[in-house]
């Protein structure tokens, strides 16, 4: 990334519109600079948060079904970029772009060809999209706080046959993603962050302070290109923080979790001889204690900051005793 090439103007003015809560109005992508400069940065930071979710999907073995797929609301599309990317195109089933804005779905267009000739790409319009009987796989990407209401979405997305969906790590993204699940749990498997299909467990009135969020991690370059700093300096944004909601489904059936399966949510807070962990299994959400005392090797991981947060965690009182 060149900072110097990239409009700081137009970069701040769309970073404004994100934060104002009203991008949802209107189309706010004027140029194709507007496209390019946001896809070399703000996309690119999207991208790291996807790979993220792929990194924890390929953990769990999951694999895409074999379809065609629909990125809505696909900006610069670096949601499906990051999906080809990741699991390789497959050259017998369409790519469809949908987004209100023709240019955006026409630069996503562009960098998809140049990254996967052979694809077959369509762009679609609304009614196409009502048309359309089988979504396959449905990629949404940083769009929760743009939409009016949740209801065409879920309805596409029951009509789909994976939904693989990845946002901003808010608390109001989260919560509106628990809503999504909530409406479609009982048509599909849920294959993560949840490591079971049951009601949220936070949705439960203890929980009102949570929210399920996760955090990517920032590529070196991010710490040693000046382009970056200063992108992060001029945007106000702390480029270490990487945090996102996420909500994968599928109508396949999934690898079943074992009963002591949990995710662990958000940071933990690690302090001198322990951490408190909030952790998501079949039974509900809640704080769970780890001791250094107990587990020294889950700790040390824990303070190093690489502690995977899928586990399968025996637990007595509130407190972790295993780590299995
Ligand atoms: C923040 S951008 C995210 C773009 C892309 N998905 C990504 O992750 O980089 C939100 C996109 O949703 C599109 N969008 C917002 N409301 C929409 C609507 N009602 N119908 C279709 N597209 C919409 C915008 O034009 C924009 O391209």
């Amino acid at each position: 990334m060149n900072i110097n090439d990239l409009n700081v103007e137009t970069l701040k003015r769309l970073r404004d519109a994100f934060l104002s809560g009203n991008a949802g109005d209107s189309d706010y992508w004027r140029s194709i600079e507007d496209l390019e400069s946001y896809d070399q940065t703000f996309a690119q930071r999207i991208a790291w948060k996807w790979r993220h979710v792929f990194s924890d999907l390929r953990k769990q073995n999951w694999l895409p079904p074999e379809t065609p797929c629909l990125d809505w609301g696909c900006g610069t599309g670096i949601a499906t970029r990051e999906f080809l990317r990741e699991f390789g195109v497959q050259s017998r089933f369409p790519i469809r772009l949908y987004d209100r804005s023709a240019s955006a779905m026409n630069f996503a267009e562009q960098k998809l060809r140049d990254d996967a000739p052979n694809a077959i790409i369509q762009q679609l319009s609304e009614s196409d999209l009502h048309r359309l009987e089988s979504i396959g796989v449905l990629l949404l990407s940083h769009i929760l706080t743009e939409l009016e209401s949740l209801e065409n979405i879920i309805e596409l997305a029951s009509r789909a046959t994976a939904v693989v969906w990845v946002d901003a790590g808010t608390y109001e993204c989260s919560r509106k993603l628990i809503a999504v699940r909530e409406h479609l749990r009982d048509q599909f498997h849920v294959v993560a962050p949840c490591v079971h299909n049951a009601p949220c467990g936070m949705l439960d009135d203890s929980n009102k302070a949570h929210w399920c969020h996760h955090f990517a991690e920032s590529p070196a370059e991010v710490f040693t290109e000046r382009a970056w700093s200063k992108f992060g300096s001029v945007m106000g944004i702390d480029l270490r923080q990487l945090p996102l909601s996420y909500l994968v489904l599928d109508r396949r059936p999934n690898v079943a979790f074992t009963e002591n399966a949990t995710r662990v949510i958000g940071r933990a807070r690690v302090y001198k001889a322990h951490a408190e962990l909030l952790c998501c299994n079949c039974t509900g959400v809640s704080e769970k204690r780890l001791t250094k005392r107990a587990l020294p090797e889950a700790f040390r991981q824990l303070k190093k900051g690489a502690f995977e947060t899928l586990q399968n965690f025996a637990t007595k009182d509130g407190e972790i005793t295993d780590v299995l």
